[in-house]
Protein backbone atom coordinates (compact mmCIF):
# COMPACT_ATOMS: atom_id res chain seq x y z
CA UNK A 1 0.00 0.00 0.00
CA UNK A 2 0.94 3.22 -0.73
CA UNK A 3 1.97 6.28 1.39
CA UNK A 4 1.87 9.52 1.96
CA UNK A 5 5.44 11.42 3.31
CA UNK A 6 4.83 15.00 4.89
CA UNK A 7 7.64 17.19 5.83
CA UNK A 8 5.98 19.78 7.64
CA UNK A 9 6.33 23.51 8.83
CA UNK A 10 6.44 24.38 5.33
CA UNK A 11 3.79 28.06 4.89
CA UNK A 12 1.96 27.48 1.81
CA UNK A 13 1.97 30.03 -1.31
CA UNK A 14 -0.09 30.36 -4.62
CA UNK A 15 -3.12 30.11 -5.78
CA UNK A 16 -5.24 26.68 -6.32
CA UNK A 17 -8.46 26.21 -8.32
CA UNK A 18 -11.31 23.97 -6.93
CA UNK A 19 -12.59 21.57 -9.05
CA UNK A 20 -16.40 20.42 -9.37
CA UNK A 21 -18.44 19.02 -6.40
CA UNK A 22 -17.85 15.11 -5.94
CA UNK A 23 -21.04 15.38 -4.11
CA UNK A 24 -23.18 17.41 -6.37
CA UNK A 25 -21.43 15.22 -9.34
CA UNK A 26 -22.77 12.10 -7.67
CA UNK A 27 -26.59 12.61 -7.44
CA UNK A 28 -26.28 13.93 -10.84
CA UNK A 29 -25.19 11.07 -12.39
CA UNK A 30 -27.19 8.81 -10.59
CA UNK A 31 -30.26 11.10 -11.90
CA UNK A 32 -29.14 10.73 -15.54
CA UNK A 33 -30.57 7.09 -15.72
CA UNK A 34 -33.95 8.95 -15.55
CA UNK A 35 -33.88 10.10 -19.27
CA UNK A 36 -33.63 8.02 -22.44
CA UNK A 37 -31.38 10.90 -23.67
CA UNK A 38 -27.78 11.69 -23.77
CA UNK A 39 -26.41 13.72 -20.92
CA UNK A 40 -23.18 15.76 -20.70
CA UNK A 41 -22.10 16.90 -17.35
CA UNK A 42 -19.06 19.30 -17.31
CA UNK A 43 -17.00 19.98 -14.41
CA UNK A 44 -16.60 16.45 -13.23
CA UNK A 45 -14.12 16.26 -10.65
CA UNK A 46 -11.64 12.74 -11.94
CA UNK A 47 -11.82 10.77 -7.99
CA UNK A 48 -12.55 7.01 -7.01
CA UNK A 49 -16.32 8.25 -6.18
CA UNK A 50 -17.11 9.23 -9.75
CA UNK A 51 -15.42 6.31 -11.40
CA UNK A 52 -17.44 4.43 -8.84
CA UNK A 53 -20.64 5.77 -9.92
CA UNK A 54 -19.52 5.38 -13.28
CA UNK A 55 -19.33 1.39 -13.21
CA UNK A 56 -22.39 1.64 -11.17
CA UNK A 57 -24.42 3.32 -14.34
CA UNK A 58 -22.52 1.16 -16.49
CA UNK A 59 -23.09 -1.98 -14.73
CA UNK A 60 -27.22 -1.14 -15.54
CA UNK A 61 -26.58 -0.49 -19.06
CA UNK A 62 -25.61 2.83 -19.34
CA UNK A 63 -23.11 4.27 -21.69
CA UNK A 64 -20.63 6.15 -19.67
CA UNK A 65 -17.43 8.08 -21.34
CA UNK A 66 -15.24 10.31 -18.99
CA UNK A 67 -12.65 12.96 -20.22
CA UNK A 68 -10.48 12.79 -17.19
CA UNK A 69 -8.72 16.03 -18.55
CA UNK A 70 -11.29 18.60 -19.65
CA UNK A 71 -13.39 17.15 -16.70
CA UNK A 72 -17.05 16.09 -19.45
CA UNK A 73 -19.03 13.36 -19.08
CA UNK A 74 -21.19 11.83 -21.62
CA UNK A 75 -23.90 9.51 -20.35
CA UNK A 76 -26.69 7.49 -22.41
CA UNK A 77 -29.20 5.58 -20.63
CA UNK A 78 -31.17 4.92 -23.72
CA UNK A 79 -31.57 0.93 -22.67
CA UNK A 80 -31.56 -0.29 -19.45
CA UNK A 81 -30.32 -4.11 -18.85
CA UNK A 82 -30.94 -4.66 -15.11
CA UNK A 83 -31.64 -2.98 -11.80
CA UNK A 84 -29.72 -4.50 -9.58
CA UNK A 85 -26.06 -2.58 -9.34
CA UNK A 86 -23.42 -5.11 -8.35
CA UNK A 87 -22.67 -5.93 -4.67
CA UNK A 88 -19.21 -4.87 -4.35
CA UNK A 89 -19.40 -1.39 -5.63
CA UNK A 90 -22.43 -0.38 -3.79
CA UNK A 91 -20.64 -1.38 -0.35
CA UNK A 92 -17.57 0.90 -1.69
CA UNK A 93 -19.67 3.86 -1.83
CA UNK A 94 -22.67 4.97 0.08
CA UNK A 95 -23.59 7.47 -2.91
CA UNK A 96 -24.11 4.92 -4.76
CA UNK A 97 -27.52 4.26 -2.95
CA UNK A 98 -28.58 7.39 -4.90
CA UNK A 99 -29.52 4.80 -7.56
CA UNK A 100 -32.29 4.04 -5.71
CA UNK A 101 -35.42 6.46 -6.60
CA UNK A 102 -34.19 7.24 -10.27
CA UNK A 103 -33.89 3.52 -10.56
CA UNK A 104 -37.56 2.45 -9.09
CA UNK A 105 -38.67 5.78 -11.20
CA UNK A 106 -37.56 4.19 -14.54
CA UNK A 107 -37.90 0.64 -13.66
CA UNK A 108 -40.69 0.24 -11.68
CA UNK A 109 -38.25 -2.13 -9.61
CA UNK A 110 -34.43 -2.31 -8.25
CA UNK A 111 -31.94 -4.63 -5.75
CA UNK A 112 -29.48 -2.64 -3.83
CA UNK A 113 -27.28 -3.88 -1.02
CA UNK A 114 -27.05 -1.87 1.97
CA UNK A 115 -24.58 1.25 1.29
CA UNK A 116 -21.08 1.12 2.16
CA UNK A 117 -18.70 4.28 2.61
CA UNK A 118 -16.70 6.34 5.18
CA UNK A 119 -16.58 4.57 8.57
CA UNK A 120 -18.36 7.47 10.11
CA UNK A 121 -21.68 6.10 11.85
CA UNK A 122 -24.26 3.94 11.41
CA UNK A 123 -25.88 6.15 8.44
CA UNK A 124 -29.24 4.56 7.76
CA UNK A 125 -31.62 4.35 4.87
CA UNK A 126 -34.63 4.26 6.76
CA UNK A 127 -35.46 8.29 5.24
CA UNK A 128 -34.59 7.15 2.23
CA UNK A 129 -37.60 4.00 1.94
CA UNK A 130 -40.32 6.07 4.05
CA UNK A 131 -39.92 8.45 1.39
CA UNK A 132 -40.52 6.46 -1.54
CA UNK A 133 -43.15 4.47 0.01
CA UNK A 134 -45.04 7.38 0.58
CA UNK A 135 -45.05 7.55 -3.20
CA UNK A 136 -45.98 4.22 -3.85
CA UNK A 137 -43.11 1.81 -3.78
CA UNK A 138 -42.82 -1.29 -1.77
CA UNK A 139 -39.78 -2.36 0.09
CA UNK A 140 -38.64 -5.70 1.50
CA UNK A 141 -35.09 -7.09 2.66
CA UNK A 142 -33.88 -10.17 0.64
CA UNK A 143 -30.72 -12.08 2.09
CA UNK A 144 -29.35 -8.31 2.94
CA UNK A 145 -30.74 -6.63 0.04
CA UNK A 146 -33.59 -4.24 -0.09
CA UNK A 147 -35.84 -5.27 -2.93
CA UNK A 148 -38.04 -2.23 -4.16
CA UNK A 149 -40.99 -1.88 -6.35
CA UNK A 150 -43.66 0.21 -7.94
CA UNK A 151 -46.45 -0.16 -10.10
CA UNK A 152 -46.71 3.49 -10.87
CA UNK A 153 -44.70 6.31 -8.63
CA UNK A 154 -47.75 8.69 -7.59
CA UNK A 155 -46.47 12.30 -5.95
CA UNK A 156 -47.26 12.30 -2.19
CA UNK A 157 -46.82 14.84 0.63
CA UNK A 158 -43.19 13.48 2.67
CA UNK A 159 -42.05 15.23 6.11
CA UNK A 160 -38.27 14.52 6.52
CA UNK A 161 -38.22 13.36 10.21
CA UNK A 162 -34.48 14.61 9.65
CA UNK A 163 -32.94 16.95 6.30
CA UNK A 164 -31.07 13.79 4.76
CA UNK A 165 -29.12 14.91 1.70
CA UNK A 166 -29.19 11.68 0.26
CA UNK A 167 -32.97 10.93 0.91
CA UNK A 168 -34.02 14.57 -0.22
CA UNK A 169 -32.16 13.39 -3.47
CA UNK A 170 -33.63 10.25 -3.90
CA UNK A 171 -36.91 11.88 -3.42
CA UNK A 172 -36.60 14.43 -5.96
CA UNK A 173 -35.38 12.33 -8.71
CA UNK A 174 -37.99 9.52 -8.08
CA UNK A 175 -40.79 12.41 -8.00
CA UNK A 176 -40.10 14.02 -11.11
CA UNK A 177 -41.16 11.17 -13.07
CA UNK A 178 -44.11 10.53 -10.83
CA UNK A 179 -47.81 10.98 -11.45
CA UNK A 180 -49.08 14.44 -9.94
CA UNK A 181 -47.47 16.74 -7.24
CA UNK A 182 -44.50 15.80 -4.39
CA UNK A 183 -44.64 17.95 -1.81
CA UNK A 184 -41.10 17.54 0.32
CA UNK A 185 -40.78 19.56 3.43
CA UNK A 186 -37.85 19.36 6.24
CA UNK A 187 -35.91 19.10 3.25
CA UNK A 188 -32.41 19.54 2.98
CA UNK A 189 -31.01 22.84 1.64
CA UNK A 190 -27.64 21.98 0.57
CA UNK A 191 -26.28 23.82 -2.32
CA UNK A 192 -25.66 20.16 -4.19
CA UNK A 193 -29.27 19.83 -3.69
CA UNK A 194 -29.93 22.95 -5.83
CA UNK A 195 -27.96 21.80 -8.48
CA UNK A 196 -29.44 18.60 -8.55
CA UNK A 197 -32.58 20.05 -8.93
CA UNK A 198 -31.14 22.82 -11.45
CA UNK A 199 -29.96 20.06 -13.53
CA UNK A 200 -33.04 18.05 -13.60
CA UNK A 201 -34.98 21.10 -14.63
CA UNK A 202 -32.50 21.62 -17.19
CA UNK A 203 -33.84 18.50 -18.33
CA UNK A 204 -37.79 19.48 -18.34
CA UNK A 205 -38.53 18.78 -14.33
CA UNK A 206 -40.67 20.70 -12.65
CA UNK A 207 -39.32 21.14 -9.24
CA UNK A 208 -39.54 24.89 -7.14
CA UNK A 209 -38.64 25.58 -3.54
CA UNK A 210 -34.56 23.33 -4.07
CA UNK A 211 -32.57 25.37 -1.10
CA UNK A 212 -35.08 26.01 0.85
CA UNK A 213 -36.82 23.07 3.36
CA UNK A 214 -39.84 23.01 1.25
CA UNK A 215 -39.52 21.41 -2.65
CA UNK A 216 -42.65 20.79 -4.78
CA UNK A 217 -42.17 19.08 -7.59
CA UNK A 218 -44.82 18.58 -10.63
CA UNK A 219 -44.64 15.29 -12.08
CA UNK A 220 -43.57 15.20 -15.87
CA UNK A 221 -43.98 12.09 -18.43
CA UNK A 222 -40.24 12.56 -19.72
CA UNK A 223 -37.13 13.98 -19.39
CA UNK A 224 -34.60 15.15 -22.10
CA UNK A 225 -30.96 15.04 -22.49
CA UNK A 226 -29.19 18.29 -21.07
CA UNK A 227 -25.71 19.81 -20.61
CA UNK A 228 -24.89 21.06 -17.88
CA UNK A 229 -22.02 22.22 -15.29
CA UNK A 230 -21.59 21.46 -11.52
CA UNK A 231 -20.66 23.43 -9.04
CA UNK A 232 -17.54 24.12 -7.20
CA UNK A 233 -16.74 21.51 -4.29
CA UNK A 234 -16.81 23.76 -1.23
CA UNK A 235 -15.56 21.02 0.82
CA UNK A 236 -12.40 20.68 -1.31
CA UNK A 237 -12.29 24.37 -1.23
CA UNK A 238 -12.66 24.78 2.36
CA UNK A 239 -10.15 21.92 2.55
CA UNK A 240 -7.34 24.39 0.56
CA UNK A 241 -8.03 27.35 2.12
CA UNK A 242 -7.23 25.60 6.16
CA UNK A 243 -4.09 24.17 4.65
CA UNK A 244 -3.12 27.61 3.73
CA UNK A 245 -3.68 29.13 7.36
CA UNK A 246 -2.82 25.79 9.64
CA UNK A 247 0.79 26.02 7.45
CA UNK A 248 1.07 30.18 8.43
CA UNK A 249 0.91 30.47 4.86
CA UNK A 250 -1.26 32.30 2.40
CA UNK A 251 -3.13 30.56 -0.37
CA UNK A 252 -6.01 31.77 -2.69
CA UNK A 253 -8.83 28.95 -3.80
CA UNK A 254 -10.26 30.22 -6.88
CA UNK A 255 -14.00 29.14 -8.86
CA UNK A 256 -15.15 29.12 -5.16
CA UNK A 257 -18.86 30.33 -4.40
CA UNK A 258 -18.16 32.37 -1.31
CA UNK A 259 -21.68 31.84 -0.35
CA UNK A 260 -21.62 28.53 0.08
CA UNK A 261 -18.76 28.76 2.12
CA UNK A 262 -20.04 31.16 5.00
CA UNK A 263 -19.92 29.13 7.76
CA UNK A 264 -16.59 28.05 7.63
CA UNK A 265 -15.27 31.78 6.11
CA UNK A 266 -17.20 33.10 10.08
CA UNK A 267 -14.90 30.53 11.91
CA UNK A 268 -12.18 31.06 10.45
CA UNK A 269 -12.78 34.86 11.16
CA UNK A 270 -13.36 34.10 15.02
CA UNK A 271 -10.40 32.12 15.56
CA UNK A 272 -8.44 35.77 13.54
CA UNK A 273 -7.51 34.06 10.36
CA UNK A 274 -7.29 36.77 7.91
CA UNK A 275 -9.62 35.78 5.02
CA UNK A 276 -10.71 37.83 2.09
CA UNK A 277 -13.55 37.08 -0.20
CA UNK A 278 -11.93 38.44 -4.12
CA UNK A 279 -15.39 38.76 -5.83
CA UNK A 280 -17.46 36.03 -5.30
CA UNK A 281 -15.52 33.39 -7.05
CA UNK A 282 -12.10 33.22 -5.05
CA UNK A 283 -11.16 33.68 -1.84
CA UNK A 284 -7.65 34.22 -0.30
CA UNK A 285 -6.81 32.74 3.33
CA UNK A 286 -3.52 33.12 5.65
CA UNK A 287 -3.19 34.08 9.29
CA UNK A 288 -0.16 36.67 10.41
CA UNK A 289 -0.09 35.15 14.17
CA UNK A 290 -1.56 33.15 16.23
CA UNK A 291 -5.16 32.02 16.27
CA UNK A 292 -8.02 31.98 18.88
CA UNK A 293 -9.55 28.76 19.85
CA UNK A 294 -13.61 29.06 19.26
CA UNK A 295 -16.47 25.88 19.56
CA UNK A 296 -17.98 24.86 16.52
CA UNK A 297 -21.23 22.12 16.17
CA UNK A 298 -22.15 20.54 12.73
CA UNK A 299 -25.55 20.84 11.49
CA UNK A 300 -26.74 20.67 8.35
CA UNK A 301 -26.47 23.21 5.71
CA UNK A 302 -26.54 26.67 5.83
CA UNK A 303 -24.63 25.50 9.37
CA UNK A 304 -21.17 24.56 9.74
CA UNK A 305 -20.81 21.72 7.36
CA UNK A 306 -19.84 17.95 8.84
CA UNK A 307 -17.14 17.40 6.14
CA UNK A 308 -14.93 20.33 6.89
CA UNK A 309 -15.02 19.42 11.32
CA UNK A 310 -11.99 16.93 11.03
CA UNK A 311 -10.14 19.81 9.06
CA UNK A 312 -11.53 22.21 11.32
CA UNK A 313 -10.23 20.42 14.43
CA UNK A 314 -6.84 20.56 12.57
CA UNK A 315 -6.28 23.73 13.42
CA UNK A 316 -7.87 24.12 16.16
CA UNK A 317 -5.46 21.84 17.71
CA UNK A 318 -2.78 24.96 17.40
CA UNK A 319 -4.50 27.79 18.97
CA UNK A 320 -4.50 29.16 21.87
CA UNK A 321 -7.13 27.99 24.28
CA UNK A 322 -9.60 25.69 24.68
CA UNK A 323 -12.68 25.04 22.07
CA UNK A 324 -15.11 22.42 22.16
CA UNK A 325 -16.69 20.90 18.64
CA UNK A 326 -20.10 19.66 18.51
CA UNK A 327 -20.33 16.79 15.53
CA UNK A 328 -24.75 16.65 15.59
CA UNK A 329 -25.08 14.74 12.29
CA UNK A 330 -22.72 11.76 12.42
CA UNK A 331 -22.33 9.31 15.65
CA UNK A 332 -18.57 8.78 15.10
CA UNK A 333 -16.92 11.27 13.41
CA UNK A 334 -14.44 11.63 15.50
CA UNK A 335 -11.59 8.80 14.27
CA UNK A 336 -9.08 11.27 13.44
CA UNK A 337 -8.29 12.15 17.32
CA UNK A 338 -6.16 9.59 17.62
CA UNK A 339 -4.18 10.10 14.47
CA UNK A 340 -4.40 14.10 15.96
CA UNK A 341 -3.21 13.16 19.26
CA UNK A 342 -0.67 10.69 18.01
CA UNK A 343 1.13 14.04 16.48
CA UNK A 344 0.85 15.66 20.08
CA UNK A 345 -2.73 17.05 19.74
CA UNK A 346 -4.71 17.26 23.35
CA UNK A 347 -8.31 16.53 22.82
CA UNK A 348 -10.44 14.77 24.92
CA UNK A 349 -13.52 13.26 22.94
CA UNK A 350 -16.87 12.72 25.15
CA UNK A 351 -20.13 11.65 23.24
CA UNK A 352 -20.91 13.86 20.40
CA UNK A 353 -17.89 16.45 22.03
CA UNK A 354 -14.57 16.59 21.43
CA UNK A 355 -12.50 19.70 23.54
CA UNK A 356 -9.35 20.81 22.16
CA UNK A 357 -6.82 22.26 23.76
CA UNK A 358 -4.27 24.10 22.06
CA UNK A 359 -0.40 23.04 21.78
CA UNK A 360 2.20 25.68 20.75
CA UNK A 361 2.65 22.77 17.61
CA UNK A 362 2.12 19.33 16.84
CA UNK A 363 4.91 16.90 15.62
CA UNK A 364 5.36 14.67 13.07
CA UNK A 365 4.47 11.27 13.66
CA UNK A 366 3.30 7.62 11.84
CA UNK A 367 -0.70 7.93 11.48
CA UNK A 368 -3.18 6.49 9.44
CA UNK A 369 -5.85 7.74 7.49
CA UNK A 370 -9.50 6.44 8.61
CA UNK A 371 -11.84 8.00 6.39
CA UNK A 372 -11.90 10.85 3.75
CA UNK A 373 -12.15 13.76 5.52
CA UNK A 374 -10.62 12.39 8.75
CA UNK A 375 -7.81 11.55 6.30
CA UNK A 376 -7.63 15.23 5.17
CA UNK A 377 -7.64 16.44 8.38
CA UNK A 378 -4.67 14.38 9.36
CA UNK A 379 -2.65 15.97 6.03
CA UNK A 380 -3.34 19.12 6.92
CA UNK A 381 -1.90 18.82 10.42
CA UNK A 382 0.93 16.92 9.04
CA UNK A 383 1.57 20.49 6.75
CA UNK A 384 1.60 22.03 9.60
CA UNK A 385 3.51 19.96 12.06
CA UNK A 386 7.08 19.79 12.94
CA UNK A 387 8.74 17.19 11.43
CA UNK A 388 7.74 14.22 9.65
CA UNK A 389 4.53 12.75 9.24
CA UNK A 390 3.69 9.63 7.47
CA UNK A 391 0.22 8.75 6.62
CA UNK A 392 -1.17 5.00 6.08
CA UNK A 393 -3.98 4.28 3.55
CA UNK A 394 -4.20 7.70 2.02
CA UNK A 395 -6.33 6.11 -0.74
CA UNK A 396 -9.44 7.28 1.33
CA UNK A 397 -8.38 10.55 0.14
CA UNK A 398 -8.52 9.66 -3.39
CA UNK A 399 -12.08 9.56 -3.11
CA UNK A 400 -12.45 13.10 -2.56
CA UNK A 401 -9.49 14.93 -3.67
CA UNK A 402 -8.64 15.26 -7.59
CA UNK A 403 -4.79 15.75 -7.77
CA UNK A 404 -4.40 16.59 -4.02
CA UNK A 405 -0.79 15.77 -3.40
CA UNK A 406 0.30 17.43 -7.16
CA UNK A 407 -1.70 20.71 -6.21
CA UNK A 408 -0.40 21.00 -2.62
CA UNK A 409 3.34 20.60 -4.39
CA UNK A 410 2.37 23.21 -6.10
CA UNK A 411 1.42 25.36 -3.25
CA UNK A 412 5.23 24.63 -2.36
CA UNK A 413 4.26 21.46 0.11
CA UNK A 414 6.67 19.37 0.66
CA UNK A 415 4.35 16.00 0.38
CA UNK A 416 4.75 13.14 -1.89
CA UNK A 417 3.39 9.50 -2.45
CA UNK A 418 5.72 6.64 -1.71
CA UNK A 419 5.32 2.99 -2.47
CA UNK A 420 5.56 0.61 -0.69
CA UNK A 421 7.53 1.67 2.14
CA UNK A 422 8.70 5.31 2.69
CA UNK A 423 12.83 4.78 3.55
CA UNK A 424 14.15 8.52 3.70
CA UNK A 425 13.29 12.21 4.22
CA UNK A 426 12.08 14.30 1.80
CA UNK A 427 14.71 16.21 0.40
CA UNK A 428 13.66 20.07 -0.13
CA UNK A 429 11.76 20.87 -3.04
CA UNK A 430 10.23 17.36 -2.76
C1 LIG B 1 -24.13 13.49 2.30
C2 LIG B 1 -22.74 13.70 1.79
C3 LIG B 1 -21.73 13.59 2.91
C4 LIG B 1 -22.09 14.56 4.05
C5 LIG B 1 -23.54 14.37 4.47
C6 LIG B 1 -24.00 15.40 5.48
C7 LIG B 1 -22.85 12.89 -0.49
C8 LIG B 1 -22.46 11.87 -1.49
N1 LIG B 1 -22.46 12.71 0.76
O1 LIG B 1 -24.17 12.17 2.84
O2 LIG B 1 -20.43 13.91 2.40
O3 LIG B 1 -21.25 14.31 5.15
O4 LIG B 1 -24.41 14.46 3.32
O5 LIG B 1 -23.82 16.68 5.01
O6 LIG B 1 -23.47 13.88 -0.83
N2 LIG B 1 -29.81 9.43 8.24
C9 LIG B 1 -30.79 8.65 8.80
N3 LIG B 1 -31.67 8.00 7.95
C10 LIG B 1 -31.58 8.12 6.61
C11 LIG B 1 -30.59 8.93 6.06
C12 LIG B 1 -29.71 9.58 6.90
O7 LIG B 1 -30.88 8.53 10.02
O8 LIG B 1 -32.40 7.51 5.90
C13 LIG B 1 -28.85 10.10 9.13
C14 LIG B 1 -27.43 9.60 8.89
O9 LIG B 1 -27.18 8.42 9.61
C15 LIG B 1 -26.59 10.75 9.35
C16 LIG B 1 -27.46 11.97 9.02
O10 LIG B 1 -28.78 11.48 8.80
O11 LIG B 1 -26.38 10.68 10.74
C17 LIG B 1 -27.00 12.73 7.79
O12 LIG B 1 -27.02 11.87 6.67
P1 LIG B 1 -27.33 12.39 5.20
O13 LIG B 1 -27.70 13.83 5.24
O14 LIG B 1 -28.30 11.44 4.58
O15 LIG B 1 -25.92 12.23 4.52
P2 LIG B 1 -25.56 11.48 3.18
O16 LIG B 1 -26.56 11.82 2.12
O17 LIG B 1 -25.26 10.07 3.47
Amino acid sequence: MDKLLVQGGVPLHGSVKANGSKNATLPIMAAALLSAEPVIIEGVPDLMDVRTMAAVLQALGASVRFDPVDGIMNISAEVLRGNEPPLQLVQQMRASFLVLGPLLARCGRVRLSLPGGCAIGIRPVDLHLKGLTAMGAHFSMVNGCIEGETDGLKGARIYLDYPSVGATENIISAAVLARGTTILENAATEPEIVDLANFLNSMGALISGAGTTSIRVEGVSRLTGTRYKVIPDRIEAGTLLLAGIITGGEVIVENVLSDHLKPLLAKLRETGAEVEELGHSAIRAGRSGLLRAVDLKTLPYPGFPTDLQPQFMALLATCLGTGVITETVFENRFRHVEGLSCMGAQIQVDGRHAIVHGVSALTGAPVCASDLRGGAALLLAALGARGQTVISDPYHLWRGYYRLVERLQELGAKVKRVYPEPEQLISTGG
